[in-house]
C-alpha cells in the first residue's frame, strides 16, 4: 500500500498544527452552518434538516485522513467533510462500493488539474482507509494516472460522453452500482448534469450520490433543475444543495448531496 510522499507528509504536518488542531479548538465557540436548500417528493427534506445541522468550522477525524492522503476536501479552500463525517457516520464497517470520479491530474495542461504536485489518487486512498471493507472505484479522463492497487481499481472515464459513463458503469465491479458515488471531476453544470443522468440509476438504496465544488453563480440554475427536473424524476430520492460558508472560498464551496431513500 502506497504511503504518503515526504512532501505530502510536511504539507500534512503543517496543515494539522496550522489548521486542524487551532480549528479543533475554536470550533467550541465558532459555529459556522451550510445554506441548505432540500427538496423531496415525499414531504421535507430530512437530509437538508440533517446537514443544517452539522457545524461546517469544524474539522472532523474524516478531515486528517483525506488531507494526509494529499486530498484538498478539507484544506483552506473547501471543508465537505464535514458533511461526509455526518452523512457516512456507521459506515465504516460496512463492506461498500464506492466510485469516485476525478483521480486528482497533476498534469497542469489538463482541466480541472490539482497542478505538479497533485497527488492522483489521494481521495481515493483517502476513501480506503477509512472504509477498511470497502471497494473503491475511481475514473478519470486522464488516461496517464490510472492505476490499480489494493482494494482501488480506476478506469477511463469521460464524463461529457454517455457512452463513456454507460461503459463504466457496466463494468463487472460496478454492474451492481455503488453505496457512495462522489463526482469532482470537470466541475461545470453541463458537466456535471451528463455524468448524475448517466449515474444516479447505479446508487443502490440508501446511498449516497455527492458532488463536489459546484460554482456558486450556478445555484439558482441548480434549484430550479432540481425542482423541475430531478425531484419529480427521481421520487425515491431525498435532495440536499449545499452552500458551505467558507471566507476564503466563495467561488465553489458548494456540494450536492443525493440520497436514495429506499
Ligand atoms: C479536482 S481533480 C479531482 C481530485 C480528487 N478527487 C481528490 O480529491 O484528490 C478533478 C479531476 O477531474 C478530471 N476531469 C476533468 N475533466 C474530466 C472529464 N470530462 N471527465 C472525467 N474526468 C475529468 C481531471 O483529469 C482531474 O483528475
Amino acid at each position: 500500500m502506497q504511503t504518503p510522499r515526504p512532501r505530502t507528509k510536511v504539507r500534512y504536518l503543517t496543515w494539522y498544527a496550522l489548521f486542524y488542531l487551532p480549528r479543533r479548538m475554536a470550533a467550541a465557540a465558532v459555529t459556522r452552518r451550510a445554506d441548505v436548500y432540500g427538496i423531496c417528493q415525499r414531504g421535507p427534506s430530512l437530509l437538508a434538516q440533517e446537514l443544517r445541522a452539522v457545524n461546517t468550522y469544524r474539522p472532523t477525524p474524516m478531515c486528517q485522513e483525506m488531507t494526509a492522503q494529499g486530498s484538498d476536501n478539507c484544506r483552506l479552500w473547501h471543508n465537505y467533510t464535514t458533511i461526509y463525517a455526518k452523512l457516512l457516520d456507521g459506515w465504516r464497517g460496512r463492506a461498500l462500493t464506492i466510485a469516485e470520479l476525478g483521480l486528482g491530474t497533476n498534469n497542469p495542461a489538463l482541466v480541472s488539474s490539482m497542478g505538479s504536485t497533485g497527488r492522483p489518487g489521494a481521495s481515493l486512498r483517502g476513501w480506503r482507509a477509512l472504509f477498511p471493507k470497502a471497494r473503491i472505484f475511481g475514473a478519470d479522463i486522464d488516461r496517464d494516472i490510472l492505476f490499480e492497487e489494493e482494494r482501488i481499481k480506476t478506469f477511463y472515464c469521460d464524463q461529457l460522453d454517455p457512452a463513456a459513463i454507460a461503459a463504466l458503469w457496466a463494468q463487472p465491479e460496478l454492474a451492481d452500482g455503488a453505496d457512495l458515488i462522489i463526482e469532482d471531476g470537470l466541475h461545470t453544470f453541463e458537466a456535471n448534469i451528463a455524468f448524475m443522468n448517466g449515474s444516479l440509476g447505479a446508487l443502490r438504496p440508501h446511498g449516497i450520490y455527492v458532488i463536489e465544488d459546484i460554482a456558486t453563480e450556478t445555484l439558482p440554475q441548480w434549484r430550479a433543475v432540481l425542482a423541475g427536473t430531478y425531484a419529480p424524476k427521481f421520487p425515491a430520492h431525498d435532495f440536499a444543495l449545499l452552500a458551505l460558508p467558507n471566507p476564503a472560498n466563495r467561488l465553489d464551496n458548494n456540494m450536492l448531496v443525493v440520497r436514495r431513500l429506499d
